[in-house]
């Protein structure tokens, strides 16, 4: 029997993933998070408490911890999300970002290094992010498997360290391992501090809407579920050694996906058509600032038969109407807490 064991699942990509599946009769699932400010468990709420995945309270980190889950349900896949994943943050201090992106790492693939020698069918996906690539000339190609890496941020650089170790511990040590780089990703459950869950709550609320610099910064946008798709594909068809780049195809400027929630919340609250978008504030630009992201996903598309199915327009109004209707989610971040949940759902159950 299978066993995947997936780190930070309780956050915005890995809940969403674990929901994805959970839907499946096999395999058994354990998800290992450390329920930072960005883990939420009311994601996952309903898998735990019908004992369909089962959720350990702990850290990356912790070698112990994480030896003990190998060693107990004898773990045939990781998919490694955990990580410390906000640029600002990282500006304002890079140490969590080193410890858990580098260091976490580290801890987890020494463990499946310790625990799977000599054993055949098994995976390590590292989750990764298109920022290793960094800046992006607007005329350059996207960024496939063969481009060098160039982070420009505290946060990306770490999950460069991350990524270079996942790859030396393969060639090295020969340990099965999988890397994944994705594109920007939105959809429900995402912590609104980044861009589009920011967005959209402000909006609906009649606050303003910070755009960093000019507005004009491009990112590849793609949809959680078509992230998480790739990934459920990687488990199943990657080959250990590899690299696969995930993206839509789906280049968008800051400043027009801005303005195109406006749109939506004008039609969706009945405003005056233009009303939300005077909301619109140009604020300082970010330390560093990449320009361009983009992906090139012919090399997944062709080996692995992946096809992203979300059209971008379609799914923007969803996630407006998604935040829309969960007004007591976003209250329960807002207030602080959310981060008592697990405390009240399940400390003196388990
Ligand atoms: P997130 O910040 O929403 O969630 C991170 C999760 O990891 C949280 O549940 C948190 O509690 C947990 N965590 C943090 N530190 C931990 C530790 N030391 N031990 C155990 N758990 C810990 O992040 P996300 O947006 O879901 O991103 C998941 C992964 O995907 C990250 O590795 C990120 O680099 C990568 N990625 C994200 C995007 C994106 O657009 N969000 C795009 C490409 C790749
Ligand atoms: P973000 O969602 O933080 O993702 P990343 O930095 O990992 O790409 O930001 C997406 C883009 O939106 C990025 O160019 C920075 C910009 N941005 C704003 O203009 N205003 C904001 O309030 C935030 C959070 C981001």
């Amino acid at each position: 029997m299978e066993h995947w064991l997936i780190t930070g699942g309780a956050g915005f990509i890995g809940s969403n993933f674990v929901n994805l599946i959970a839907r499946d009769s096999s395999p058994q699932i354990t998800v290992l998070d450390a329920l930072t400010y960005a883990g939420n468990l009311q994601s996952i709420d309903s898998l735990i408490v019908s004992r369909r995945i089962r959720f350990c309270h702990g850290n990356v980190c912790d070698k112990q911890l994480v030896d003990r889950l190998f060693a107990e349900n004898q773990i045939t896949h990781v998919v490694h999300f955990a990580a410390e994943s906000h640029v600002d943050r990282s500006i304002l201090g890079a140490e969590e970002f080193i410890r858990t992106n580098v260091l976490g790492t580290f801890s987890m693939l020494e463990a499946a290094r310790r625990h799977w020698k000599g054993e055949d069918k098994r995976l390590f996906v590292h989750v990764s992010t298109d920022e290793v690539f960094g800046d992006l000339a607007l005329n350059a190609p996207a960024a496939s498997e063969s481009n060098s890496y160039a982070p420009s941020s505290p946060y990306s650089a770490s999950k460069a360290a991350s990524d270079h170790l996942v790859r030396a511990w393969h060639r090295t040590y020969g340990l099965p391992t999988v890397i994944t780089n994705c594109s920007n990703n939105y959809g429900p459950w995402q912590f609104p501090e980044k861009l589009l869950p920011l967005i959209i709550c402000n909006a609906l609320e009649n606050k303003p809407l910070p755009v960093y610099g000019d507005g004009q910064n491009i990112r590849d946008w793609l949809h959680v579920d078509d992230h998480c798709e790739a990934i459920r594909l990687v488990l199943r068809r990657g080959i250990p050694g590899e690299t696969y780049l995930i993206g839509g195809r789906n280049e968008r400027k800051n400043l027009d996906i801005v303005l195109a929630i406006c749109s939506i919340v004008d039609q969706l609250l009945g405003r005056a058509e233009g009303s939300t978008r005077q909301l619109i504030t140009f604020v300082s630009d970010r330390p560093g600032h990449d320009r361009r992201y983009s992906i090139d996903p012919t090399k997944i598309e062709r080996e692995l038969g992946w096809r992203p199915s979300r059209n971008f327009e379609n799914s923007l109004l969803e996630l407006v109407c998604w935040y829309r209707d969960h007004a007591p989610w976003i209250d329960a971040i807002r207030s602080g807490s959310y981060r008592d949940y697990y405390k009240r759902q399940y400390e003196g159950r388990a």
